[in-house]
Parts: structure tokens; sequence; C-alpha cells
């Protein structure tokens, strides 16, 4: 009988030593950050716009409604019962699923290591605003003097632009890490929100009033609904909402799991997903607005602007908007500081995910666990990321790492939460007695019959397309190495670390909370016996 299973008389202690967030609040604006990110600001127009415009909200609602709301609950539940990062959350779920865990913990530790780098970009993009240093020719600027890009590599020289704000960003990961969840995380989102909210507030009422915005919200809302039958739009719909709503990959469950034992947390999930998609429509309006402005400055019709999508639309594009608009040095300041304060309040989340594991796994102290997750990121993400090599890198293993890798996490974690460790109806039992907002029947096929087979669809298309295709026009190799090895480094990574014994907190007399409210466990005595 697992944890999971055991009748629960009584959970040692108010969180057995763990530290909490200082309130609910602390706790939804620390999520509403971590899901606010580079993907809703960099990443969703351009989705968007290539998934068919207004077409691509139905496929974007739906895999909000089916799959991001319901897995989110599904890693609040996780975090919340069973009070871990989630290699062991899983374990004390289920003992083999801390596989899963490590699976999840790899991603988060893939992704910070590039994310840390748009991070660098932008901070270097928010100094250079002030005197428009990238001059007449945004593009030649940014792969050239800024990047210096060269022939796709599997390794290229360090870029000294990018390495000095790089060290800056990876410097504040590590201390605030090592500061805590209530002392750090909670502290950082606190300030940042605000600002962030403010900031980009100002720029999209902005935007929304130059001359040509109509124009490019029309390009945004027109929706061209051929679309909608190519399977790859709807997979960028479902991938865009679990990079958004940072779900299926660990971060909510360790945010969830420093949740006090009394904490409303499917009212909180809604708030959180209600505000990530307004913040990333409104991105969309402020984002695309300033393109119609570029095109009408430019006396060109929509259609005929290049670079509208990945790093180009933030770092070459925007700061040809940027040179236009009056004021310039005003907005640029906004835009960049806007996309390194959402990135920082995201990046900090991923990093928690992957400190928390160690320290749990290896019985590490917060600063030690801080001190090495941290430097061993920082050390892949210059040698890979901050060289003349790395965008091409970074845009490769960011395809691979989401649509693949964070795929997979969601298929796994819906089968083995339904019709594996079967712990389904317990964490529906466990969510419901502490939240307003009950979960009903619904959820559960929801997560173990439309979402796995709906995502396993997706996945094969995919693969298969990847295979067939490539990806865009690299060499084989590099796809390889950079794609497909991506993908093998997340099995590996959590085949070893799972393999690895524990030496920390896997408490055995571990206990969840008792479902109160619902008879004693009787959700939990449905449970089967594995
Ligand atoms: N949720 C974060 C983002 O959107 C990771 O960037």
């Amino acid at each position: 009988m697992t944890a999971a299973q055991s009748p629960a008389p009584q959970a040692r202690g108010p969180q057995q030593g763990r530290e909490t967030w200082t309130s609910n609040r602390g706790f939804i604006l620390a999520a509403i950050g971590s899901a606010v990110g580079l993907g809703n600001i960099w990443r969703f127009p351009g989705v968007a716009y290539e998934g068919g415009g207004g077409a691509f909200l139905i496929p974007y609602l739906i895999a909000l409604v089916t799959a991001g709301i319901p897995i989110l609950f599904l890693d609040y539940a996780v975090g919340h019962r069973f009070r871990a990062a989630a290699p062991l959350a899983f374990r004390r779920m289920w003992r083999r699923a801390e596989a899963l865990g490590w699976f999840q913990t790899a991603i988060l530790f893939v992704i910070s290591t590039y994310y840390a780098v748009i991070i660098a970009w932008s901070l270097s993009y928010f100094y250079y605003s002030f005197g428009t240093k990238w001059g007449e020719r945004p593009d030649e600027f940014f792969t050239g003097d800024y990047l210096r890009v060269g022939e796709a590599g599997v390794s290229g020289e360090l870029v000294g632009t990018v390495a000095w704000p790089l060290i800056g960003v990876w410097a504040l990961i590590i201390v605030i890490l090592a500061l805590g969840v209530a002392k750090g995380v909670e502290k950082l989102n606190v300030i940042g929100l605000p600002l962030l909210v403010l900031g980009f507030a100002a720029l999209v009422i902005k935007a929304v009033t130059l001359p040509g915005a109509s124009d490019g919200l029309n390009a945004l809302f027109t929706p061209q609904w051929d679309k909608l039958s190519d399977l790859n739009v709807w997979i960028a719909a479902y991938s865009q909402i679990f990079f958004s709503m940072s779900i299926a990959f660990g971060i909510m469950i360790s945010y969830a799991s420093f949740q006090k034992r009394k904490s409303n947390m499917t009212s909180s999930g809604l708030v959180v997903g209600f505000a990530n998609s307004s913040f990333e429509l409104l991105a969309g309006i402020g984002v695309f607005s300033a393109l119609g402005f570029l095109a009408h400055e430019q006396g060109k019709t929509y259609e005929q602007l290049d670079g509208l999508t990945g790093p180009i639309l933030s770092f070459v594009t925007f700061p040809r908007v940027i040179s236009e608009m009056p004021g310039s040095a005003f907005f640029g300041a906004l835009f960049f500081g806007s996309l390194a304060i959402a990135g920082f309040t995201s990046l900090i989340s991923l990093m928690l995910g992957v400190s928390v594991a160690f320290q749990e796994k290896f019985g590490l102290s917060r600063t030690s666990a801080s001190v090495t997750v941290g430097v061993v990121a920082a050390i892949v993400s210059f040698g890979l990321f901050a060289t003349t090599t790395g965008l091409l890198a970074l845009d490769t293993v960011d395809q691979f790492a989401n649509n693949i890798g964070i795929v997979v996490s969601a298929i796994a974690m819906c089968v083995i939460a339904v019709w594996v460790a079967r712990t389904i109806e317990t964490l529906r039992a466990h969510l419901n007695a502490v939240s307003t907002f009950k979960l009903g029947w619904w959820w559960v096929p929801v997560i173990g019959v439309y979402a796995p087979l709906f995502l396993t669809v997706m996945l094969v298309q995919k693969i298969y397309d990847l295979i067939v295709d490539g990806y865009e026009d690299l060499p084989t190799w590099y796809v390889g190495v950079f794609g497909w090895g991506t993908v093998g480094f997340l099995f590996v990574f959590a085949a070893v670390l799972t393999a690895v014994g524990w030496k920390g907190r896997d408490d055995p007399s571990f206990t969840p909370w008792p479902i109160v409210g619902s008879g004693p466990s009787s959700a939990e005595s449905k449970e089967s016996v594995r």
C-alpha cells in the first residue's frame, strides 16, 4: 500500500516543516507570474498569426478548456496532496511514477537554460532602447553585431554581449532561489507582477492608438477558417497552452506543494488561467497594433511585413516599430523591460521545480541545491545558447522540448493518474474538500480519455512530420543532435535520476492530508491496490 492509499488518520505537522506561501494571494500572484512569461509576449502573437489569426482562438480556447484548466487542476492536486516537487510527489502517488517526475524536471532544466538567454537579450535590448542602438537595420544588428550568428554547428564562440547580462540573470535567480519561497519567489512576484501589468498596459494603450493599428488588429482577428483543418494548428494551440500556463512539466506541482492545507485550489486555478489568457490576448492586441503601425509607416500591407514569428518578432521587427514611434526610447524600454520581468517571474518557477526536486532527493539544504542547480544550468546556458550558434540551437531545442517533451509528459501524467495509479477520484475529492469551485464527474473522463487520446494523435502527427520533413531546412545531423538529442536527454536524465538511491526526504511515514468533509477517506478506499 502506498501513501496515496493509506487512510491517513493524521498528517504530521501543518506542513511537516515545509515552507509555505504567506497567503493564498501570494500563491496566486506567483502562479500568474509563472504563467505570464515569454510565452505570452514572445510566442503567442506569432503562433496565433501563423495558426489562422482569429480562427486560432477556437483551437486555443478548446485547448484551454479541455486540457489547460483540467491539467492545471491535476498539477495542483498532485502537488498539494503529496507536498513535494514532481519526482517525490509522483513517487508518493505511485512509486514507479518517480521517473515521470524526473522527466518533467529535465524539461524544466532544458527550458531554463535557453529561457535565461532570452531574458539576457531582453536586458540588453532594454539598455539599447535608450538611443535605439539597433540603428536602421535591426535585422543585421540582431544576428550580426549582437549575436554574431555563425553557421549551424555543435558549439560556437561565446558572445560577450549576451554573456554579461546572462551572468546577471543567473546570479539573481540563484539568490532568489536561496532566499526561498516566501522571502524570495513570492517577493519577486509581488514586486514584478504589478510592474509588468502597468508597463505592458501602458504599451498596449499606446499601441492601439497608433495610426494603422486597426490593420494589425484585423490581421490578428480575421479568421482564416481553412487553417482549422490543419492538425499542426491544433498541435500549436495545445503546446502554447501547456507552455503558457506552465502545466504538465512540474512547475505547478512544486508551487502547489507550498500551499497551506486549507487553500482554495480550484478557484485559484480559474483565476490563474483567466489572468494568463487575458494577458496573452492583451499581448496579441499590443503586438499586432504595433505591427499594423509599422506596415502603415512603411507604406505596406500587413501581409507584406516579414519577421512575424519567434525571436525575430521581438528582437528585429519590434525594434523597427520602436524606431518609428514618437518617444521611442520610453516605449522600447517598456517593451523590453516587460519582457525581462515576465521572463524572470517565470524562470524562477522553472528553476524552483528543479532545485526542490534535488533538495528532496539528495537531502540538500536550500542554499546548496540553489547554488548547485543554478551553476550547472548557467554553465549549460552559456555553453549552448550564449554562443554564435545559440540562436539556432535555442529555436531547435525549444521546438522539441515543447512539442514533444511536454506533450509526452502530459499524456503520461493523465494515464498514470487515471489508469495506472488510479488516484484520480482521490485527487478530485482532495481538491473538492479544500476548494469552493467543485470538480464534477466530467473531470475524470477529460483527464482519463479525451486529453490523452487527443494529445497522442497530435504527438504521432508531430513526430511523423519532424521525421519526414525535418525541421526548418536544418541539416539532418543538426536536428538529430539538438532536436532528437533533447528528447533523448529527457529520457536519459529521467532514467538516471530515478535509478539513483534516495538520500533525502523519501519519508516512508508520509501521510497525505485527510480528505475532510468527504467522509473518512471514502475516495481513498476506492483506490486500487497496486
Ligand atoms: N509559462 C511561461 C511562459 O509562458 C513558461 O513563458
